[in-house]
């Protein structure tokens, strides 16, 4: 009986493109859920956008969107990463789906009626004008300890204390800088201190299932002193309006905590594929998605990050089974990726890995999943990118030793035997192949146990021995040598065997170069099964290269550090506008042909003072070819005199009587010209050199001079 198995990854947050954190999860399941699939397992392959929470709900209001649309335009970028790294889901939907509110009020209804939910008040800060409760990482002010200024509501940026947001001194809002209020409201408590939830989790995470390292940093977890109290705390899953979420049932105003709705997204987005009629399509599953989930035969396998271990063998298992659902099978953790010798990954320093950056230089996916994959076990442990290591695994292991092997023996088939095969084969080319056949149950061992760097050991050692055959028996010496076409033809028949072996064993690692190699032998999509069977009587394609070495150049490429975003005015533009001058790369994934500049806090944000000007008289400037001279009204009872590198964009008369946004508090600069008292800000693409394609900020029409834009 095939294996019927439900499979997720983490569900990532919708508020940021994928990094390379999220590529390489997914290539590890990927290559699990492969390889189930090539042994003839039924896999449902599942992923969601996690779209709830308070900073998605921040970042659109920022965004000047709504938070389904903010979600929905990240979602929409999903595909090229998807695509490119060949992640095989069979369905992605959102936690914001209607499958997912019906799934969370329905867990919910059924902990309520388990008695496992209680009401209790909590005191929190309170952000009086944007009206919301802060969540800690929106709250800031100098560290207890230290004085730092600037720190985050729950630790220490400088001293690494760990505290409660309202131990900070001065505390402000981080999105409205307003001094919080403590405030009261009432919070829903998911009660894991029940001796229910303690008993059940003592069992479920101590019994065997999970990986060993997981379950002893869970035992710790048991026994840490929480709240002055040991053992596990109750779990607070509310959140107050404003919040984008989903609501409890008959409690108004009140939201679930996007960690209660976050994972029963993972049955959601299976219950929407089963809607869509995926699984009947593909297995020709009759049941509904609730007899389907009620079958003990079927598998629950998650795939997650290390910092998410807490949600995923506590909360979530108690969840699943005190409202009657099944329990995961198993929750693989993996460690973090790091780069280059477990830098910290930074953008702005260039070590980061962009995986669009990765494909967009023509780099190829099945490198970084081979990569990834030798590097990988089942163990948490982090999975370090190194320059060095990736050129010589792929040029050295992939291409030298596994793809010269096709390349070497296709050539003498096609132009000397009409690509036909021969059923004649020594003791020796038997043997050889034998020896590949007897592989099979270690390699599948080794990837049912996500052993994937072993596994890819295993299979480089057997294509070493096919290696060996070669060079024993040089072909390309054989077919000088007269009389010696039988053996050419028996030696380069082994080879073609033996490498389609070895493609079957790969397949699950790299499934597009497999296609090409089941193109170029002319056969159907290889189960593991076939690795079992030879060609026989057969005729092979045309041999076309199949895989290129890594140029390190590429690598340079892809680390080499971004463009510095310039802070200069535009050349000879004086402090006219604050557009930026060109830069040359790529623009994938660069926003207007640039990175966006690091990070700052609302306080360096609010150093600048942007107002409303009216421009009462814009003129040319003689013997200057970039500038317009402006005359500025900020309200202020006197103009302002400004020159503006947008001569070439803009006729005066044209910007005579509009309205713009000024830097109005920028220390005034002498020029040839006169004396320039502020800066316009204006738009332009990175590489757009000169200034065709220059657009003067305009606010919506109502706006008065001298308002602040802030
Ligand atoms: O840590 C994260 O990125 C979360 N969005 C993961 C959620 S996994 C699941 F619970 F949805
Ligand atoms: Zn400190």
């Amino acid at each position: 009986m095939p294996r019927q198995l439900f499979v997720t990854t983490a569900l990532p947050y919708a508020n940021g493109h994928f990094h390379i954190g999220h590529i390489m999860e997914y290539i590890q399941a990927d290559i699990w859920v492969r390889f189930q699939r090539m042994q003839g397992n039924q896999v449902h392959f599942v992923g969601a956008d996690d779209a709830h929470g308070a900073p998605i709900m921040i970042a659109a209001e920022k965004a000047g969107k709504t938070p389904q649309q903010f979600v929905a335009d990240i979602a929409a970028g999903r595909k090229p990463y998807l695509d490119g790294f060949h992640i095989s889901f069979d369905h992605w939907s959102s936690t914001d789906s209607p499958e997912n509110h019906e799934l969370a009020r329905e867990v919910y209804l059924a902990l309520k009626a388990a008695g496992l939910i209680t009401v209790r008040p909590i005191e929190q800060f309170f952000d009086p004008d944007k009206g919301m409760f802060l969540p800690d990482r929106f709250i800031k002010g100098e560290c207890p300890k230290c004085g730092a200024k600037d720190q985050y509501g729950d630790s220490c940026e400088v001293c690494g204390a760990v505290y409660a947001p309202t131990e900070l001194k001065n505390p402000y809002s981080a999105l409205s800088g307003a001094t919080p209020v403590m405030k009261t409201s009432d919070h829903y408590f998911f009660k894991l201190s029940d001796p229910r939830c303690v008993e059940f989790l003592q069992n479920w995470t101590q019994d065997g299932k999970l990986q060993s390292e997981v379950a002893n940093k869970i035992r710790e977890w048991f026994t840490k002193e929480e709240n002055g109290e040991g053992g596990l705390g109750d779990w607070d899953i509310s959140r107050d309006a404003p919040y984008f979420g989903i609501e409890i049932p008959d409690a108004p105003g009140k939201y679930f905590y996007v960690w209660l709705d976050a994972p029963i997204g993972y049955l959601a987005s299976l219950k929407s594929y089963f809607a869509s009629g995926g699984p009947k399509a593909t297995y020709g599953e009759s049941r509904s998605f609730d007899e389907f989930m009620a079958d003990p035969a079927v598998e629950q396998v998650h795939f997650i990050g290390k910092d998410i271990t807490y949600f995923h063998t506590l909360f979530w298992p108690a969840m699943l089974q005190f409202s009657g659902r099944k329990l995961p099978t198993q929750v693989n953790v993996h460690g973090f990726m790091t780069v280059n010798n477990g830098e910290k990954m930074s953008k702005s320093r260039g070590t980061g890995l962009d995986p669009l950056k990765y494909l967009s230089l023509g780099m190829n996916a099945e490198w970084l999943r081979y990569y990834i994959a030798a590097k990988l076990n089942s163990r948490v442990e982090d999975v370090d990118f190194n320059k060095d290591d990736f050129v010589a695994r792929v040029n050295s292991d992939l291409v030298g030793k596994y793809i010269n092997i096709a390349s070497r023996a296709a050539g003498f088939l096609s132009k000397r035997f009409q690509g036909r095969l021969t059923q004649h084969l020594a003791a020796d080319g038997k043997a050889l192949l034998a020896t590949l056949q007897a592989g099979l149950p270690t390699v599948t061992t080794l990837f049912e146990e996500r052993e994937l760097g072993k596994v890819l050991r295993e299979i480089m050692l057997l294509a070493d021995r096919v290696n060996e055959y070669v060079d024993a028996n040089k072909p390309w010496e054989l077919a000088k040598q007269e009389g010696q076409d039988a053996r050419l033809h028996d030696v380069c028949t082994v080879c073609i065997e033996a490498f389609r072996i070895l493609t079957i064993y790969l397949k699950p690692v790299l499934p597009a170069l497999a296609g090409q190699v089941e193109a170029f032998l002319n056969v159907t999509p290889m189960s593991l099964a076939k690795s079992q069977e030879l060609l026989g009587v057969h005729t092979i394609g045309e041999y076309k290269h199949l895989m290129q070495r890594v140029d390190p150049k590429m690598l340079e490429a892809l680390f080499e550090a971004p463009a510095p975003v310039v802070e200069a005015p535009k050349p000879g533009g004086g402090q006219g506008t604050a557009s930026m001058p060109p830069e040359g790369g790529l623009a994938l994934g660069r926003p207007g042909g640039e990175d966006i500049a690091p990070t700052i806090t609302i306080d360096d944000f609010t150093k600048i003072d942007l107002r409303i000007a009216k421009i009462v008289n814009a003129e040319h400037v003689e013997g200057s070819t970039k500038l317009l001279r402006l005359t500025l009204d900020v309200g202020e009872g006197r103009t302002r005199n400004v020159f503006s590198g947008i001569k070439e964009a803009y006729k005066p008369e044209d910007l005579i009587g509009k309205h713009t946004v000024m830097v109005a508090n920028l220390a005034p600069r002498k020029m040839k010209f006169g004396v320039s008292e502020g800066m316009v800000l204006a738009a332009s693409h990175a590489d757009e050199k000169g200034t065709p394609g220059i657009y003067v900020l305009e606010p919506v029409a109502g706006a008065q001079p001298g308002m602040r834009v802030r």
